[in-house]
């Protein structure tokens, strides 16, 4: 923005408005449709999701959210992604500005106002605006918020080629905010942009005791040389619901004699990097088998075969598992 000595500007509400829609133009999303509870409705023009700046959760980080999928007009797992928001909720100590019946209601109308039957619901709760201090302001209202969008795409030789990560420099969170979805993401957005910076595809956090913790909004998962699946003890990490998920089908394999055993464990760097195949898990990538870690190819360099079984299963329970919600369009 050139420097110029003209005054600034005082905007009426229709400037605001008109640049709010420039400020779109410039930058076109997906958005489909918006929930906000300060709002007291829904709304569908971009411009207008909004939030006061001096709500808590944009200013301190005092917020929370969690993420379902869309597939095919139906809400996946989305009880899980609840339980998980909730307890969000209690850790950060924000109050819930309706039950949880109600937010559930409010999601799936969200997504029945969009239309989009393929995408990502993200949803969030906030402490409230007020006021600029560090507690949250005196009777603040907590804030609901609901997002329709595409979600998160991935490029697709992640699937053919598979993905390749790098042990992150940065540190990973303390347990408490690791175990916690709450809105600051920081040390998980340094963590991707330093492994775009150094040619990988995204970092690994590797805890105070050496062991394998998770990837930027993924979990990871091991396949030993003797077909074990172990996966990372959720004290340290976010408890991922398809990773959750997945540990349950997972056991299908056994007998099918593709696994010998399903276990959470503590996974040291050494035992993660000696696996025959490892696996990046989460809503957005499904399963994806890593091929590099730093200077280590696994496996034979190409996604193994407990990958694709893995995205297999995962992908049949999102078309016809008992996990789906209907939406009434
Ligand atoms: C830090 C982190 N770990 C793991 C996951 C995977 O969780 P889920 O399977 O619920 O998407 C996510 C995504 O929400 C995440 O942000």
């Amino acid at each position: 923005m050139p420097v110029t000595n003209a005054p600034l500007k005082t905007l009426t509400d229709a400037q605001v408005i008109e640049q709010l829609r420039a400020l779109r133009a410039k930058q076109p999303v997906k958005y489909t449709a918006f929930y906000s509870s300060q709002l007291g409705g829904i709304v569908t023009d971009p411009a207008l999701m909004v939030i006061p700046f001096d709500d808590h959760m944009v200013h301190r980080g005092h917020g929370i959210f969690d993420t379902a999928g869309i597939v095919n007009g139906k809400i996946y797992d989305l009880d899980a992604h609840l339980d998980r928001f909730l307890k969000s909720a209690e850790r950060s100590k924000l109050m819930l500005p309706a039950s949880r019946d109600e937010m559930r209601d409010i999601i799936i109308r969200t997504t029945a106002a969009s239309g989009r039957r393929d995408g990502s619901i993200r949803y969030w709760l906030s402490s409230g605006p007020g006021s600029l201090d560090l507690a949250p302001a005196a009777g603040a209202e907590p804030g609901f918020f609901v997002m329709i969008f595409p979600g998160l795409v991935y490029p697709e030789k992640w699937k053919t080629s598979g993905v390749r990560v790098m042990t992150t420099t940065y540190p990973i969170k303390p347990p408490l905010y690791a175990i916690t979805k709450t809105t600051n993401y920081m040390p998980n957005v340094l963590m991707q942009m330093e492994a775009k910076e150094k040619g990988f595809d995204n970092g690994v956090f590797i805890d105070h005791d050496g062991h394998v913790g998770e990837s930027s909004n993924m979990n990871v998962a091991f396949v030993s040389q003797d077909d074990v699946l172990a996966h990372p003890k959720f004290d340290h990490i976010l408890s991922g619901c398809t990773s959750l998920r997945l540990l349950e089908l997972a056991r299908t394999l056994v007998p099918k004699g593709l696994l010998k055993d399903v276990r959470v464990t503590d996974i040291s760097l050494a035992e993660a990097l000696a696996a025959k195949e490892m696996l990046l898990i989460g809503s957005s990538v499904k399963v994806a088998g890593i091929v590099q870690w730093d200077d280590h190819a696994i496996g034979n360099g190409a996604p193994g075969p407990i990958s694709r079984a893995l995205l297999e299963l995962l992908e049949e329970d999102m078309r016809t598992g008992d996990r789906l919600i209907e939406v009434v369009y």
